[in-house]
């Protein structure tokens, strides 16, 4: 069996020789006639450069955020496999957690469907973390520093049981205190509700990124998850901030979307993520193959825009003091 990322030595892992540079879905636009040029990136707005991620001297305690929507299929579970990957490959420790009890995330990540029946879970940690704390459910994955808290469909059972209990918005947020030291990165894969396991994953995390998928519909029900975004802060998480929003599944041609990220825009401001990420075929594919994009086909359009963000978000989270350099 691979050994888990936080008992690894990384600097034995052979680094990406030749990393694609990010390119970016950029225009070019001269705004005054005296030469003086801007590119302007998928969103409108003259577009910053990020550079790689440097190597860190040392690992941990983790930088915790969600991935979190209540709108099915905008790209949550795809976001965090290709984000994680990406980090990863700047020589980050990740840890994944699935909280939906679909179990995506998971089978993303290559755990077979049979398996995925019998092995220790989230659930397991959740309900009974004497006897099954997150050191005993946690697994490596394909992927050099990338670990994974592994769910299935007993998690839904836990939304229930957990209803009853003392202090039950806070149980995830505890039983992740035994691995925070042991990572750099701690990405949570929301379900499609805002009910208290997403809650859960809310109130122990530092931050949100809010995927939304550019079409009409994506504004709609986004009131609602800033409204627990903020009943979360007030009432049990105060740390908790918005980290990003990711514009995915764009097709940048049509009017359609650029009118819909202007929208997103105006809602979020700053916190629209520059690098978006376009529909493509690929992810699908790589879905079904249990890989990320990153390892499948590193220099793909998906992948590179994967890159991209995680640069953009480690120099997002290093310039506000919540990531070490
Ligand atoms: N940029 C993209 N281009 C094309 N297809 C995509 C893209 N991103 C994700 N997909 C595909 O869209 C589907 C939904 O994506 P994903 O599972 O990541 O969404 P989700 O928000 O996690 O869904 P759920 O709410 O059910 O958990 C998947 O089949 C995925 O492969
Ligand atoms: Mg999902």
């Amino acid at each position: 069996m691979t050994v888990p990322a936080h008992q690894q030595d990384l600097s034995a892992v052979p680094a990406q020789t030749v990393i694609p540079t990010p390119e970016r879905e950029a225009t070019v636009t001269s705004i005054d006639s005296a030469k003086e040029e801007v590119v302007l990136g998928a969103t409108g707005r003259p577009l910053p450069k990020f550079p790689e991620p440097k190597a860190l001297k040392a690992h941990g305690p983790a930088y915790v955020i969600s991935m979190t929507n209540q709108k099915g299929g905008v790209g949550k579970t795809t976001t965090t496999i290709n984000l994680g990957a990406a980090l990863a490959e700047a020589g980050r420790r990740v840890l994944m957690v699935d909280m939906d009890p679909q179990g995506s995330l998971s089978i993303g990540l290559g755990v077979g469907q049979d398996e995925l029946a019998t092995i220790r879970t989230v659930y397991d940690m959740l309900m009974d973390p004497k006897a099954f704390p997150a050191t005993a459910v946690v697994r490596a994955t394909s992927i050099a520093g990338l670990d994974l808290l592994p769910a299935n469909i007993h998690l839904s059972a836990a939304e229930l049981r957990l209803a009853g209990e003392v202090a039950r918005e806070y149980a995830l947020d505890r039983a992740l205190e035994s691995v925070r030291e042991n990572y750099d990165y701690v990405l949570i894969d929301c379900q499609p509700s805002l009910g208290l396991l997403t809650v859960n994953a809310l109130t122990a995390s530092n931050g949100v990124i809010i995927p939304m998928e550019c079409e009409f519909f994506a504004l709609r029900g986004v009131e609602m998850l800033r409204d627990t975004i903020g009943k979360v802060q007030e009432r049990l998480n105060d740390k908790l901030s918005i980290d990003g929003v990711l514009a995915t599944m764009v097709d940048s041609r049509t009017n359609h979307t650029r009118e819909t990220i202007g929208a997103v825009l105006d809602m979020f401001g700053d916190a629209v993520f520059h690098t978006t990420v376009s529909r493509t075929v690929k992810f699908p594919e790589t879905t079904k193959a249990g890989v990320s994009i990153i390892e499948q086909a590193p220099t793909s359009s998906g992948a590179v825009a994967y890159r991209n963000m995680a640069w953009e978000l480690v120099q997002r989270l290093e310039k506000k003091g919540a990531v070490a350099h």
